[in-house]
């Protein structure tokens, strides 16, 4: 499916491709070696994905970081079906894996409000990580998290943006680049 087709999905469309297929790889690769270079080889990495926008990014971040590695997810909601932030966050599915002791790295699709990585956060800390970092692949600036994300693919605009994970009503996940959805 390239960057061409009109991916018109019931009667919601895209008004531009934001970031094409090539670029996104480009910058996970990116991403991959900067993960590499700023965690200690010695210890344990744990890198969670936070269902379900990241399984795409996660699936492809993990296979360009060139050492051992575990993958685990957890689910939070703070979104209904529409754009907006419902402001409640709830965890509805969590990790599996112990985070004492470990390199734990949070990918997440897309920073908003950051109401759900403020959330999250100390609740993950609290379990005793050696270390908490957040890898989000898109970041809309709106807030600066406390402390920051380390690693961010893009700077994004303030649109709703769709596809690789990014969905609108479950809708356009599958694209392999990223579109702004038409107001
Ligand atoms: P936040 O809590 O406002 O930072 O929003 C985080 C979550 O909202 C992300 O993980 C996404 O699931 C969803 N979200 C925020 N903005 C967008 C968007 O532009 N497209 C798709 N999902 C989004
Ligand atoms: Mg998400």
């Amino acid at each position: 499916m390239d960057e061409d087709m009109d991916p018109r999905i019931g009667n919601r469309s895209l008004s531009r491709v934001v970031y094409r297929a090539d670029q996104i790889q480009t910058r996970v690769g990116e991403l991959a070696a900067e993960i590499h270079q700023g965690l200690p080889e010695e210890d344990p990495l744990l890198l969670v994905g936070l269902l379900k926008g990241s399984f795409i990014f996660l699936a492809d971040l993990v296979r360009s970081i060139p050492r051992p590695l575990e993958v685990d997810f957890l689910r939070v909601a703070s979104y209904g079906t529409g754009r907006e932030s419902s402001g409640t966050v709830e965890l509805v599915h969590d990790v599996e894996a112990s985070l004492n002791g470990r390199s734990v790295v949070i990918v997440e699709d897309i920073i908003d409000s950051g109401t759900t990585l403020q959330w999250l956060l100390p609740r993950l800390r609290a379990r005793g990580p050696k270390r908490l970092e957040v890898c989000a692949l898109l970041h809309k600036d709106r807030v600066t998290l406390d402390p920051p994300a380390r690693w961010v693919g893009f700077h994004a605009p303030n649109e709703f943006l769709v596809g690789y994970g990014l969905d609108h009503a479950e809708a356009f996940r599958h694209l392999p680049y990223i579109g702004a959805l038409e107001s």
